[in-house]
């Protein structure tokens, strides 16, 4: 049984007040979530969520993580780093780290690798752009992204990770895939990792990320192969986030 997730991204966002409001927002809005929670925040406010979390269902963790263990590696956060403020989930092959800062399929593969070798959930993101879109390259897309990190994980390693589809020309853009245009792409996600693992197709949660928001969050949610969302823009408010939790 797969249980559903809603995780909010808050990109390069926030400050310690702002934090602070959001944070104290979902804690006393969440009630008894029926379905996973997490915020994924810029690193260095990682103990701020888990001083504002600790004892709440909502769980915390980060955008990106280093390949390396640790060492001489400037600038770089390892998973170590983020399981010593309490993470559970870190992202990983967003489309934003993909394009602005050249992250290959083998890179994001090497990351997810690494972050479930450490204890941690990796969120392993994939998606289109526009132009693959209107070329047809959709399935191919997604399908040399996801499997280029089921092929580098151990097989029983398959279960420990989500997997977000996140159409690169629905982020931010207020454009959203219909909901029969996601759960076309979910279902070839779902068979990637049944053609790997039978159990992880099972109990690994597909989300969909891309302008999901409280008037469009029920009917994707309610797609077979839809089991919870990334949330960027609309999980900066938690009058939105929430709206967004209690569709789930
Ligand atoms: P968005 O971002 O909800 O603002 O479109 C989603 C994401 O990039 O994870």
């Amino acid at each position: 049984m797969r249980r559903k997730l809603i995780a909010g991204n808050w990109k390069m966002n926030g400050n310690l007040a702002a934090n602070a409001v959001l944070l104290t927002g979902i804690r006393s809005g969440i009630g008894e979530a029926h379905c996973d929670v997490a915020v994924c925040v810029p690193a260095p406010y990682l103990a701020q969520c888990r001083d504002a979390l600790a004892g709440s269902p909502a769980r915390w963790g980060a955008q990106d993580l280093s390949v390396h263990e640790s060492g001489a590696f400037t600038g770089e956060v390892s998973a170590g780093m983020l399981l010593d403020f309490g993470s559970r989930y870190v992202i990983v092959g967003h489309s934003e780290r993909r394009s602005y800062h050249g992250e290959s399929d083998e890179t994001v593969a090497a990351k997810a690798a690494r972050a479930v070798s450490a204890g941690l959930i990796p969120i392993v993101c994939v998606g289109e752009t526009l132009q693959q879109r209107e070329q047809g390259q959709t399935e191919s897309t997604v399908t040399r992204q996801l499997d280029t990190v089921l092929a580098t994980l151990e097989p029983e390693q398959l279960t420990r990770i989500v997997v977000a589809y996140e159409p690169v020309w629905a982020i931010g853009t207020g454009k959203t895939a219909t909901p029969e245009m996601a759960q076309q792409v979910h279902a070839l996600l779902r068979m990637l990792l049944k053609e790997r693992s039978v159990a992880a197709a099972e109990v690994v949660p597909v989300l969909y990320g891309g302008s999901m928001k409280p008037d469009n969050a029920a009917e994707l949610l309610a797609m077979p192969d839809i089991d919870g969302g990334l949330i960027g823009g609309a999980s900066l408010k938690a009058t939105d986030f929430l709206a967004i939790i209690r569709a789930c």
